[in-house]
Order: structure tokens, then sequence, then C-alpha cells
């Protein structure tokens, strides 16, 4: 029985996320867009050593600065696309509720991104590729990526293709609202 209860953005009392986190306790953990909400990181970061953080929002970089936040859990402020990490080097990467999402950090309130002729979709399409290119990069041969993200957002087919052009998809799971995948490098 699942002792810890997660928020629905890491899907609700998830046991493939509780069980790779236990898994790789001791391993590099590393959340992409891991946001500010503190029960989340908690729930995290109460089943491993060490969790690292990482997210380019100004706003969320200023309130984890400021927030009691769990003390082994570590905030990088930086870009999925472009992760200030080494190549195989990871062994849990989450991105969980950010691909379909995974932006600029001004994007939402930029207005250059609304100017009219800027094509949002091709963005969006090119934002995921290069958060896809990064996941495969720096995940270790032994490592796994767990995505999690809304079915309303997301056709789960086709995000399968796209990810099996990085990634080997090994489980895909559905569960109320969300979906949930478990990946490895290729
Ligand atoms: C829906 S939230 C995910 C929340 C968190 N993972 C959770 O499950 O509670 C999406 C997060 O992705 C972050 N994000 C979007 N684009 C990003 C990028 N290019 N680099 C880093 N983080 C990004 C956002 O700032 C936001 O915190």
């Amino acid at each position: 029985m699942a002792q810890y209860k997660f928020a629905e953005l890491e899907g609700v009392h998830n046991p493939i996320l509780e069980r790779l986190l236990t898994e790789n306790r001791n391993g590099v953990i590393v959340d992409l867009g891991c946001n500010k909400v503190p029960e989340h990181l908690q729930n995290k970061a109460q089943l491993v050593d060490r969790l690292i953080g990482v997210d380019n929002d100004d706003e969320i970089t200023a309130a984890i600065s400021q927030m009691d936040r769990p003390k082994n859990f570590y905030f990088v402020k930086g870009d999925a696309r472009e992760l200030p990490l080494p190549d195989k080097s990871v062994d849990l990467l989450l991105m969980l509720g950010i691909y379909s999402q995974v932006a600029d950090r001004n994007f939402y309130i930029d207005p250059k991104f609304r100017a009219p002729g800027f094509d949002i979709p091709a963005y969006m399409r090119e934002n995921k590729r290069r958060l896809l290119s990064e996941a495969a990069r720096v995940v270790k041969p032994t490592g796994a990526v767990l995505v999690s993200n809304s079915l309303r957002k997301s056709q789960i087919e086709v995000t399968k293709n796209e990810f099996s052009e990085y990634l080997n998809v090994q489980e895909v799971n559905v569960g109320g609202s969300r979906y949930i995948m478990v990946c490895t490098p290729k």
C-alpha cells in the first residue's frame, strides 16, 4: 500500500513514480519543470537521497529561493531545451507536466510570441523536439525517463510516436485524466 499521496500533476497515488523514485533513490534524479509547489517537491524528495529541480521561470526561481524547501532538494535555473547537464549523467529524469508546455520563459508574457505571423504550433513542436533531444542526451544508458501529462492536452498515440524518435517507450499507462510513460535510452 502506497504511503505517499501524490498530487494531481504527479499522477495521483502514482505507483509508477513512487517505484522509479525508490529504485533510483541513491542516483542522480532530475525533475524538469519542477515548479514551486512545496508538497509536490516534498512528495518526491522524501523518497530519495537528493532531488535536483530545473525550471526556467523567474517567478518560480524567486519563490523557490524563498520557500521552506526540502533539505535534499537542489534547484538549478535552466532551460529544459538546453540542459546544463553533462551527457549520460542522469539516472532518472522526471518530465511531469512539462512536455505539452515547454517554452521560452517569456512565452506567456512576451508579445513577440503573439505577433502576427508567429507560428505557435511550429514553435511548440520545435520546443518538444529540443526537449526530447536533451532528454536522450543526458540520461545514462541504464537510466529512465518518466513522463506524465494531461490527456486533454495530448493525443497519446501521437505523443508516443514523438517520444519513440528519441527514446524507447517501455510502458504507457493511462489513469484518470493523465497518461504516464516510462522510457529508456535507445
Ligand atoms: C505544468 S508545470 C509542471 C509542474 C511540476 N512538474 C509538477 O508536476 O508539479 C510546467 C513547468 O514547466 C516549466 N517549464 C516550461 N518550459 C520550460 C523550459 N523551457 N525549461 C525549464 N522549465 C520549463 C514551467 O515553468 C512550469 O514550472
